[in-house]
């Protein structure tokens, strides 16, 4: 494999930007498309690319996307014509809504926005909340008038990488191989350019896919306290219902792989098991991780009920790279068991009312990708022989066949949790494209 020219590729796709933990998502339109493109020649210089971070700019990082809308915008019809079918129709048609399960309360009509009618994100990462402030007021400066800030959205990686239901998140990483010829560090695991390079998937010639990525953004809020108040109720102790709501997810709050099928303490955390990468060889049956939870269905690996082999050919291909961020202000600490409170953010005071994940994810193909992993992993009732279920956490709503039903696999007789509720609700989203650096100035050009 020749190296890539990471210099091309926005850094969003090599770093989540974790040292700069306060972001600030702008929702941004076109109000006129030839100013609007001076707006973006100016602004380019100021977009991070490549692996490492601008020595001009150490204390923050801009990146930028585009919805179909926006690229209509500022260049014409044509110019989307040869992107990704997904991506040009949007996220919200009626029957990718099915599909998703973006139907009752998830149901883009009662979104706050979506991606038809914003035509770009501005993303701007930094130390603290008023570099962020200082940042997006000289950047909007920088790109005019002929740009409006439609709204923005407060985002930032939370302490001990908790995410709002208390469980450690970004454990599992996936990296790019750039084909420098070397490994990844340990913890990650490293795909080809193919699953995330829109112009390496379809060999597109079009200078839009060149070095650019899709990313899927879906703002998801969490209902802490119910999530917590159900495991509980279904516990005899406190231990128990972290130890069911980890046999959800599939992980302990602490990022510990589940193990065994009787109710235990959460195990020390240790970062050597945290980094080895998750194998569910040993765990044939779900009886350690269950083929329902979380993590087991948005990356089955070698572990669907199948040849481990046949699994991981089926599982190829369809990793994402996430770069979610929390926002909202963290839930109130009764909301959570005792053991879990000494590692969460402080509290808000007062305690503001919504909080969730703003899940990004990037990708090369977004039918084969993100929506086949939320579709087919975490949506189907029928997924590794299970006959009534969804994902427990991360499941749309309205699919057909799911019950409210959560499974925890064990000799003689599996575990039954019924009276699964919703603690999700989508409230926003969208497909967009992080363009190359030749792409973003041909879009810049007249
Ligand atoms: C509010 C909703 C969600 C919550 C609370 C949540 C939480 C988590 C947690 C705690 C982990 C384990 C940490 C890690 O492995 O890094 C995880 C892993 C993961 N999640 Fe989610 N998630 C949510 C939504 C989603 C959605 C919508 C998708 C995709 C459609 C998704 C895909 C994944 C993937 C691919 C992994 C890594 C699995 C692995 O490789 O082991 N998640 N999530």
């Amino acid at each position: 494999m020749t190296m890539l020219d990471t210099e091309d590729i926005q850094s969003l796709v090599f770093s989540a930007h974790g040292g700069l933990p306060q972001a600030r998502i702008c929702r941004l339109i076109v109000q006129d498309r030839g100013p609007a493109r001076d707006g973006l020649r100016n602004v380019i210089p100021e977009i991070a690319f490549g692996l490492h971070r601008s020595a001009r700019c150490p204390d923050s990082r801009v990146q930028i996307l585009f919805s179909a809308e926006g690229l209509r915008t500022l260049a014409g019809e044509s110019a989307v014509s040869r992107l990704g079918r997904p991506f040009r129709q949007g996220i919200a048609t009626g029957q990718r809504s099915r599909a998703l399960g973006d139907l009752g309360p998830n149901h883009p009509g009662n979104w706050r926005w979506r991606d038809a009618g914003i035509h770009a994100l501005l993303i701007v990462y930094a130390r603290d909340e008023s570099t962020v402030d200082g940042e997006v007021q000289r950047l909007l400066k920088l790109m005019g008038g002929a740009w409006r800030l439609e709204g923005w959205e407060s985002v930032r990686l939370p302490e001990n990488s908790r995410e709002p239901f208390g469980f450690r998140d970004g454990i599992s990483k996936v990296r790019m191989d750039i084909g420098d010829g070397r490994p990844p560090p340990a913890g990650y695991a490293l795909v080809p350019p193919e699953e995330i390079l829109i112009n390496h998937k379809h060999g597109s010639p079009d200078v839009l896919a060149q070095n650019s990525a899709y990313v899927v953004v879906r703002q998801i809020e969490q209902d802490v306290a119910a999530f917590w108040r159900f495991w509980q109720e279904q516990a005899v102790s406190e231990a128990e219902a972290v130890w069911l709501a980890a046999k959800a997810v599939g992980r302990w709050p602490n990022g510990m792989p589940v193990s065994g099928a009787e109710p235990m303490a959460e195990p020390p955390e240790d970062e050597t098991i945290l980094q080895q990468n998750l194998s569910f060889l040993n765990d044939p049956r779900g009886e350690g991780c269950p083929f329902g939870a979380h993590i087991r269905r948005a990356n089955p690996r070698d572990g669907l009920r199948l040849d481990p082999a046949l699994s991981l050919s089926l599982v190829s291909g369809r990793r994402i790279i996430r770069r979610g961020r929390v926002y909202g202000s963290p839930a109130p600490a009764e909301a959570y068991p005792p053991t879990l409170r000494p590692h969460l953010e402080a509290p808000a005071s007062p305690p503001g009312d919504n909080r969730g994940l703003y899940f990004l994810a990037l990708c090369a193909d977004i039918a084969g990708q993100f929506e086949f992993i939320q579709q087919t992993w975490l949506n189907n009732p029928k997924h590794a022989d299970l006959f009534d279920e969804v994902d427990p956490i991360a499941a749309g709503d309205g699919i057909q066949g799911a019950n409210p039903h959560f499974s925890i696999p064990r000799d003689p007789l599996r575990r039954r949790i019924t009276g699964i509720e919703k603690w999700i609700t989508i409230r926003a989203g969208g497909y967009f494209l992080l363009p190359g650096k030749m792409a973003l100035a041909r879009l810049a050009s007249p």
